[in-house]
């Protein structure tokens, strides 16, 4: 009998990709999400691609006795917990909402699981946690600091986490902290569906290439960087996703809590990005320069040689396929899910 592992948030961007390659790798899926930022359309779709099917619950992770009901229906091997809010500017505006969906939903799944046994979990944690660094490429041992609701639930459910391992040796944790996201499945099916306007650079290009917006701002062009503008470390959501797999395999074999960082360890400016999207998809980006952006760091990239010595995980796709990969869903998909 195959393995099952529990994902939550797993209707939303990463979520749906690591679902996929999940299934592709032999695992059954469970899917707990209250759908506030996806559709179940997502599901569906990796459905499609794969061929199998995936148990979809709607549940939201603050109610701990829906939670114990899917946990009555289903023996998990481990759990990949995704499902949290995500929007660094509106966690200053609604910190409460921010503590209440990102911790104290962790704090139910965390009970949950141990109330039935099942003491692998791994977790989305973010580059943020690391702050404004001192230096890059960034490792794990860097100082953490958050300057935001949104990085501080981060930061403490990383803490939260390290305590439940030392309560009890019985847990295996890995907590997997992502640089910058961007492209989609190669089938052009399923892809990051922002609602609204986009915070984030890559969605915000896809529309304007697409013609749902006018023009990128690009916040500042005078930061101490080749270029002037922010330089990040773009990753693949399929690489991303292929970590989660990697992370299940391994957990059991690491024991304890173990931290990755998962980047490409390339640096990319926003102006490199604009040059490569308008490449991949042959369309301008029109775009002007603006005042810095509150909060933002000059340049940020990962050392993840961890990854890949513990996990045998590396970064395959390089930033042409991540910008063509994005723009055949946007393309294909100019009204996201909602269509
Ligand atoms: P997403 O919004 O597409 O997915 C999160 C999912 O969680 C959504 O489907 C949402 O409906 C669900 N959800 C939210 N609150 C919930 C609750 N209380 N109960 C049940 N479901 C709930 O976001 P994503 O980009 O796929 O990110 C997944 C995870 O990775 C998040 O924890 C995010 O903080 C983290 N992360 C994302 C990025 C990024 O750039 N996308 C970077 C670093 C870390
Ligand atoms: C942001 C979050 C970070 C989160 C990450 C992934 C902030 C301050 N930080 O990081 O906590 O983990 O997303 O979700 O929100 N840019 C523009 N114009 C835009 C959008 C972005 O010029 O319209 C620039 C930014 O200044 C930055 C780069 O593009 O230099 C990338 O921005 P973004 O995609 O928002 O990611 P981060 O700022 O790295």
């Amino acid at each position: 009998m195959s393995e099952k592992i529990l994902v939550t948030g797993g209707a939303g961007y990463i979520g749906s990709h690591t679902t996929l390659l999940l299934l592709e790798a032999g695992y059954e899926v469970v899917v707990v999400d209250n759908l506030s930022n996806s559709s179940l359309e997502s599901l569906r779709r990796v459905e499609q691609i794969t061929g199998q099917s995936v148990a979809f619950y709607k549940v939201d992770l603050r109610d701990q006795s829906q939670l114990a009901n899917v946990f009555e229906a289903h023996e998990f091997s481990g759990v990949i917990h995704f499902a949290g809010l995500k929007a660094v500017g509106e966690s200053s505006e609604i910190p409460l909402d921010y503590y209440d969906h990102n911790i104290y939903s962790t704090i139910n799944l965390l009970k949950t699981m141990q109330q039935f046994n099942c003491q692998r979990i791994v977790f989305s944690s973010s580059a943020t946690v690391y702050g404004d660094p001192a230096s890059v490429p960034i490792t794990e041992d860097f100082p953490t600091s958050a300057t935001n609701p949104y990085g501080r639930t981060k930061l403490f459910i990383e803490e939260i986490m390290r305590d439940v391992a030392v309560s009890d040796e019985g847990w295996n944790i890995i907590l997997l902290r992502y640089f910058n996201p961007i492209g989609a499945h190669k089938s052009g099916l399923i892809g990051e569906d922002p609602q609204g306007i986009p915070n984030n650079l890559m969605p915000f290009i896809s529309q304007v290439a697409v013609g749902k917006r006018n023009k990128l701002s690009i916040f500042g062009d005078d930061y101490a960087t080749p270029d002037g503008t922010g330089v990040r470390d773009y990753i693949h959501v399929v690489d991303l996703s292929d970590a989660h797999v990697k992370a299940i395999q391994h957990i059991e074999q690491l024991g304890g809590v173990s931290t990755f960082n998962l980047g490409t360890g390339n640096g990319y400016s926003v102006l490199e990005m604009v040059k490569a999207f308008e490449k991949g998809s042959e369309k301008p980006v029109a775009y002007e320069i603006v005042g810095r952006r509150p909060g933002d760091i000059a340049e940020c990239w990962a050392d993840a040689s961890l990854a890949r010595e513990k996990l045998g995980w590396k970064a395959s796709f390089g930033l042409q396929e991540m910008v063509e990969d994005t723009w055949r869903w946007q393309s294909n998909n100019p009204e996201g899910y909602s269509e």
